[in-house]
């Protein structure tokens, strides 16, 4: 079918471009498909030859006769598919981007829990589940398309599928399969609007089902619309190839499809101890003084602060690696970061990607980039221009082999402990990359950020308006006859005009390595990322370090952690953080996440502000940040937001080190750190839909006020046997809904699932350094069936390497506790106490290693059930508490 016959067919005139989700998706079914042949099975691996079926369709350009497939069980869990052009080599991320997983020893496919089936003629594949025969993904009913800058995938699900991921997005958590399309592009998006494409993209998603939970990952950077319609999901991306990675998951647990795609992805990197502190940060700081208020101000009030941070207010025209000489002198911000560390507190400040581009004027960071040649370039080899904060910019081109050098070099010069700003982690932003307009600009805020700033330069920038043929490219990687601006398929990218080039770098600047900003638009942020981790360990060599972004693609989280942009202070951005983070941190694999508390644009208040503390304290990144324009929102601002804020801190504070262990496992295994309700009772239906439950670590259930102005709330317990964490009383979950009333404003109903040993510290501390020296009490919490087991890991915090390490398993059963493990990293403090909770009636007496445990050492609450027994064990060996 030729185009002409797709405009009769969708009866609308075409201009340049197709408003791709407006396709009749009878235009597409009609497409001819594949025919597969030459097919070659040699154990757990099978390929095929594919060819077009029939007459081309050449719907957004022409259909590519031959493909070839390559199918392999990389794992017993794992089938890679992939699908591209027979005849000339397309872009795919690049292993420098993403390194891919082994594919070395495929396993048979007799062992492996899915199975790939397919059909010759016309071709279609389906991924089944061994055990059971259910199938998982199927494209039997829509035909492959396959042409140079649209590929389009659809495959079958159950109605009503539960399907999560796909982001980044403001969908809710699991995501209305029946209308929903998302859209991966990244995107400054201010205000993070509902339905539309943001900063991140991240082509994953788990699937739930009461059968088992399983996982589908499309390895491809290039903009694409995913469209949920009922009983379908379909795949429209403009380029790239068909890199599908199909996870197994589990029959039983959801959390083993998180660890299959950390095998893929990487496992998150291990952030120091002191990042799960509490972060301050705010746009429109006025000057130093300010921010050494807000500091001792927080003290005053009696709030932990860990970590300050500064916005691009510190800046000297908002141009990066430079300070503000008279509101910011680089003496005095000295001084703020020398008192910060001398109370064991941390500093952070914005590095943006774009360079000012001020030529001649002695603008170190911008002459140095230029000597290197290291900025991203148009077709005709000039330096791409576009407007952000420092007015016209140029961008890194974060693929050129120099920029490393470039990009640590600076890190080096500016954030020189000795004579620049010692900061402990880097916040990157901006670095879709956004620009607010597309040359020349015309709104009155574009236009003052160009006049107040205005870039002396040679020569004008060229017209970005101006066609200009790609001519600067590597063989095989760009088709030379492909629209790097407008292609046809137009995905839904919602900046302006929708334009691929729209507020950003435009699509037809070219790489160093050739390629363009078409195929890799979607890595940029991630790979100022990996750059920026890379200069701050080479400032600090062997030592952890923060490094938050805004945009990320798959794999980043193995280097930064992220936060979720420009929220408003609004009642439902409180709410839509937590399938935010949820995305992040449970699927795609980022978990060092957390919204901006109390609301980035606009006026909060003190209750939204109070009740934001409260849920803020279980993200598992920390951050109250505002933006320039709105009122001062530090918590210490209004008495029932420093209450709320120093109630929740000092819960998240005493959960720090089960928290801390939660996310070593997480390096290790890729076990999510926070997850939904169904992770954990995943046969319980009732569960799959819940946006606003969750738990932080695997046993600590978070249940926020959802209406922040209300003081209830109703709430979902599935079976199972809870505890208050509050009363420490236990409460049985009926697998129904409670109601909760009476909640003060300062309080976040918080409930210990049945079953786990937590590793508390005592009491909460303003800092997390004394935190380390403060000692441990263990609550026991037992599951139904009377046992209850944890882990606790300890090492120093912030080395990557680490010379020792405690690592204690904690187990109850039959009314003994035994702590076993190793103790190599001395804490200096010791077990205070342990308390088992559910107990419900007094016990005659307590062992400690064997030793009668003298009466006053012994306390029991009646109304709580609560034993409590002291121990005052230095934690430097195991120990047996026996309770009879
Ligand atoms: C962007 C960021 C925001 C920051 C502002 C100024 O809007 O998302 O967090 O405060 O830029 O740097």
């Amino acid at each position: 079918m030729g185009r002409a016959l797709l405009v009769a067919l969708i009866g609308f005139a075409v201009s340049s471009v197709l408003a791709g989700t407006n396709v009749d998706p009878k235009v597409l079914d009609a497409c001819p498909g594949y025919t597969a042949s030459n097919v070659k099975v040699l154990g757990g691996t099978l390929t095929a030859a594919l060819k077009l079926a029939g007459k081309a369709c050449n719907v957004f350009g022409d259909d590519i006769p031959s493909l070839s497939l390559k199918v392999v069980y990389e794992t017993k869990n794992r089938i890679h598919v992939k699908i591209t052009d027979a005849s000339s080599a397309r872009y795919e991320v690049p292993e420098s981007v993403l390194p891919r997983p082994s594919a070395a020893n495929p396993v048979p496919p007799l062992l492996a829990n899915i199975q790939f089936k397919y059909t010759t003629s016309p071709f279609s594949f389906s991924i089944v589940r061994t055990s059971t025969s259910e199938v998982l993904f199927s494209t039997a009913s829509h035909p492959i398309i396959f042409e140079s800058q649209y590929l389009r995938v659809k495959t079958a699900l159950p109605s009503n599928a539960n399907i999560y991921g796909l982001g980044e997005h403001t969908n809710s958590f699991r995501l209305n399969p029946n209308n929903t399309t998302l859209t991966l592009w990244s995107r400054d998006a201010y205000g993070v609007p509902s339905g539309s494409n943001l900063y991140g993209n991240h082509p994953v998603y788990f699937e739930q089902r009461k059968t088992g939970t399983h996982g589908v990952f499309l390895l491809n950077s290039n903009g694409m619309d995913i469209k949920l319609t009922p009983g379908a999901l379909e795949y429209n991306a403009i380029g790239g190839l068909l890199d599908f990675y199909f996870l197994a998951g589990s029959q039983t647990d959801p959390t083993e499809v998180a660890k299959q795609y950390a095998e893929i992805v990487g496992t998150p990197a291990e952030v120091p101890y002191w990042s799960f502190g509490l972060h301050q940060c705010r746009f429109g700081y006025q000057n130093y003084i300010d921010v050494s208020q807000v500091i001792t101000n927080y003290s005053a009030a009696g709030i932990p602060l860990e970590t300050m941070w500064t916005d691009i207010d510190y800046m000297d025209r908002r141009r990066i690696f430079t300070v503000d000489p008279q509101y910011f002198p680089m003496n005095r911000m000295r001084e703020v970061v020398d008192y910060l560390h001398a109370h064991d507190q941390h500093f952070v400040l914005m590095t943006d990607p774009a360079v000012g581009y001020a030529p001649g004027e002695g603008y170190g960071p911008f002459d140095r980039g230029t000597q290197a040649d290291i900025w991203l370039k148009n077709s005709n080899g000039s330096a791409h221009l576009g407007l952000v904060w420092p007015g016209v910019s140029v961008y890194p081109d974060w693929f050129n082999p120099k920029i490393q050098s470039y990009w640590s070099n600076e890190f080096s010069i500016f954030y020189s402990p000795k004579t620049g700003l010692d900061i402990d982690g880097a916040w990157i932003d901006m670095n879709e990359p956004a620009s607010f307009c597309d040359l020349p600009c015309d709104n009155p805020f574009e236009q003052a950020v160009q006049q107040n700033l205005p870039p002396p330069r040679s020569s004008p920038p060229p017209d970005p308006n101006t066609p200009i043929f790609v001519n600067a490219t590597a063989v095989g990687r760009i088709n030379k006859r492909d629209n790097l601006l407008n292609p046809l398929y137009s995905i839904n990218n919602a900046a302006p005009g929708g334009n691929l080039s729209s507020k950003t770098a435009f699509t037809n600047t070219v790489h160093a390595n050739g390629l363009t900003e078409y195929n890799t638009h979607n890595l940029y942020g991630t790979m100022m990322s990996v750059a920026t981790h890379q200069a701050m360990l080479d400032r600090r060599p062997g030592k952890r370090t923060l490094v938050i972004t805004r945009s990320t693609f798959a794999g980043a989280g193995a280097h930064v952690g992220k936060w979720l942009g420009d929220n408003f202070a609004e009642d439902d951005h409180y709410r839509l953080s937590i399938a935010g983070m949820l995305g992040m941190a449970t699927v795609y694999q980022v978990p060092m996440v957390g919204a901006d508390i109390c609301g980035f644009a606009g006026n909060t208040t003190e209750t939204l502000c109070a009740r934001w503390a409260t849920l803020g304290a279980f993200y598992p990144f920390m951050r109250n940040h505002n933006a320039d324009n709105a009122i001062s929102q530090e918590f210490y601002r209004w008495p029932q937001t420093t209450a709320a804020a120093k109630n929740a801190l000092d819960i998240r504070y005493r959960l720090i080190d089960y928290f801390y262990t939660a996310f070593h496992q997480a390096s290790e295994l890729g076990t999510p750190v926070v997850s939904p309700m169904w992770f954990k009772y995943p046969k319980d239906t009732a569960t799959y839909g819940i946006e606003y439950q969750f738990f932080f670590g695997d046993s600590i259930l978070v249940s926020p006020v959802t209406d922040p102005s209300s003081t209830s709330v109703s709430i979902y317990l599935p079976k199972d046997v809870f505890y208050d964490f509050k009363t420490l009383a236990p409460v049985q979950g009926k697998g129904a809904q409670v109601q909760l009333s009476n909640i003060a404003l300062s309080e976040i109903p918080v409930h210990i699932k049945g079953g786990v040993i937590l590793p508390l510290r005592e009491k909460a501390q303003m800092t997390t350094a004394e935190l380390r020296e403060t000692d441990f009490e263990f609550v026991v919490a037992p599951g139904a069936d009377g046992s209850a087991s944890g882990s606790l890991y300890i090492d120093d915090g912030e080395s990557i390497k680490q010379a020792r390490q405690t690592e204690v398993s904690l187990v109850y059963k039959f009314g003994t506790l035994t702590v076993l493990g190793q103790f190599g990293y001395k804490t200096g403090v010791n077990v205070a106490r342990v308390k088992v909770l559910g107990v419900s009636k007094a016990p005659k007496s307590a062992f400690l290693n064997g030793k009668l445990v003298a009466q006053k050492g012994i306390k029991y609450d009646k109304a709580a059930k609560v034993l409590q027994v002291d121990v005052g064990l230095p934690f430097t060996h195991g120990f047996t508490l026996t309770v009879v």
